[in-house]
């Protein structure tokens, strides 16, 4: 594999860009190929094994492309199926995500977190090993947020309906008395403004986008497959639905201008 060859990054939909951004800035001469499997978002609410089959198919749909590296850039995602492509192809890095409940351990200081995430995460047995692990001598109050995956997919980061929804699952966290909210689901570091206004100043809100960059880095870098052609890198960017309509958000979201948005057909 060479090591020009491009990243490919997936997430069931625009969340992924969360992290997506975060690996631009780090790798900054890395060809980056972006999936976002609109056609079947959200993941959150489906079965399992639906979401394993999706999570296998459009990662090798990513390898087709020619990808050297893939980060599945989807909590529910890699619940549903890291382990299992990780397993199915041993010969490619697979980077995965998890809700970042060690760092809101450490940070802590009412011993109180809050996590924030889809349905398929916060039941999922990655999600139980992770707070058996790091949940020792705090609370960990969780909380499923059905729509709010919806709401980023359409670009309402703000506004009356986004703030009543989002005050619908923080209020009854706060008033438990969490000082730190872990961001479970890649779509809600968009919602951050909103999140940071209800939940006041002195609450941390901690998403994962700058680690699994750094970690992209290391595995990149321990595989000898990091670029070291003189970049900047292009980024590409795919929907299975229709790439006109998902271009506004993209375009929404992204801190770059997006030239053009492909039909993935996986
Ligand atoms: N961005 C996905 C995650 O991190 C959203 C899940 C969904 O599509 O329900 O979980």
């Amino acid at each position: 594999m060479p090591s020009s060859a491009p990243i490919g990054v997936f997430d069931s939909g625009v969340g992924g860009l969360s992290i997506l951004i975060e690996i631009r800035k780090t790798l900054p001469n890395e060809d980056l190929f972006y999936i976002a499997d609109t056609a079947h978002c959200p993941y959150g609410v489906k079965p399992v094994e639906e979401i394993r089959k999706r999570v296998l198919d459009v990662s090798e749909y990513l390898m087709g492309l020619g990808a050297k590296a893939i980060v599945v850039a989807c909590n529910s995602a890699c619940v549903a199926g890291l382990d299992h492509i990780r397993e199915v192809h041993p010969e490619i890095p697979i980077v995965g995500v998890e809700p970042a409940v060690k760092p809101a351990h450490d940070k802590t200081r009412s011993g109180k977190i809050g996590v924030l995430a889809t349905d398929m995460t916060l039941s999922g047995e990655r999600f139980s090993l992770l707070v058996e692990k790091y949940g020792t001598g705090i609370e960990v109050y969780t909380q499923p947020a059905p729509g709010l995956v919806e709401l980023v997919e359409a670009g309402k980061l703000d506004g009356a309906e986004t703030e009543q929804i989002l005050k619908e699952y923080l209020v009854p966290m706060l008033e438990k008395g969490v000082d730190t909210l872990v961001l479970g689901c890649t779509h809600y570091p968009f919602l951050k403004p909103v999140i940071a206004r209800l939940a006041g100043p002195d609450v941390a809100i901690l998403d994962t986008g700058a680690a699994v960059a750094r970690q992209t880095a290391k595995v990149l870098s321990q595989k000898q497959l990091l670029n070291e052609a003189p970049g900047p890198g292009r980024t590409f960017f795919y929907t299975t639905e229709n790439p006109q309509e998902v271009s506004k958000v993209i375009g929404l979201l992204w801190n770059d201008p997006v030239d053009t948005v492909l039909k993935a057909e996986v």
